[in-house]
């Protein structure tokens, strides 16, 4: 089960965290054994909580945060194009591309997701509360899931339920389908 504030959070990314697209992320590894979509839900669902506490646009900001690490690869594997390095650089500006590619997400969304990095990305700095919030939701879960701070919280237990609950809603989805 979901709770109610969940379940609004849902109501402002449900296309997203249902699609196709968003749910190739759970093939990757992110941290540990944290896949890329838990640990963009897990920033997503952060951002929820500080936009509400900030008066910012609550849908801006889970949405961006929702498309933040859409580079859609391991980073870990070594390729003729990119090192771990070099992703740490150039992510954020590949998921914008596949934001754009996907979604249809506004131009602040798009900046937010370019600017998640800053300051390693230093011409592209957050230029709206919302971006804000990405860059200190995702370097604060980040921190959290390296250290195993995230590892065995209630706080995981919250994501993991969150994630368990938008692949029901897929199954249930492809059911319809059918
Ligand atoms: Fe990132
Ligand atoms: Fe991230």
């Amino acid at each position: 089960m979901i709770s109610k504030n969940q379940m609004e959070f849902h109501k402002y990314v449900k296309d997203l965290s249902t699609s196709d697209t968003v749910m190739q992320m759970d093939n990757y590894m992110q941290h540990g054994d944290i896949t890329t979509l838990e640990h963009v839900i897990a920033v997503s669902y952060t951002s929820y909580i500080l936009a509400k506490r900030w008066n910012a646009d609550v849908r801006t900001a889970v949405r961006g945060a929702m498309l933040h690490d859409l580079y859609l690869y391991d980073w870990h594997i070594k390729t003729a194009e990119r090192t771990p390095l070099t992703h740490t650089f150039n992510h954020p500006k590949t998921s914008v591309k596949n934001a754009k590619i996907y979604f249809k997400p506004t131009q602040k969304e798009l900046k937010m997701v370019r600017a998640h990095m800053w300051p390693l990305t230093l011409f592209h700095m957050p230029s709206s509360k919302e971006a804000w919030i990405l860059t200190i939701a995702d370097k604060y879960c980040a921190w959290n899931e390296s250290f195993g701070i995230y590892d065995n919280s209630d706080f995981r237990k919250k994501i993991k339920a969150y994630l368990a609950f938008v692949k029901k809603q897929r199954a249930m989805q492809n059911l319809a389908n059918r």
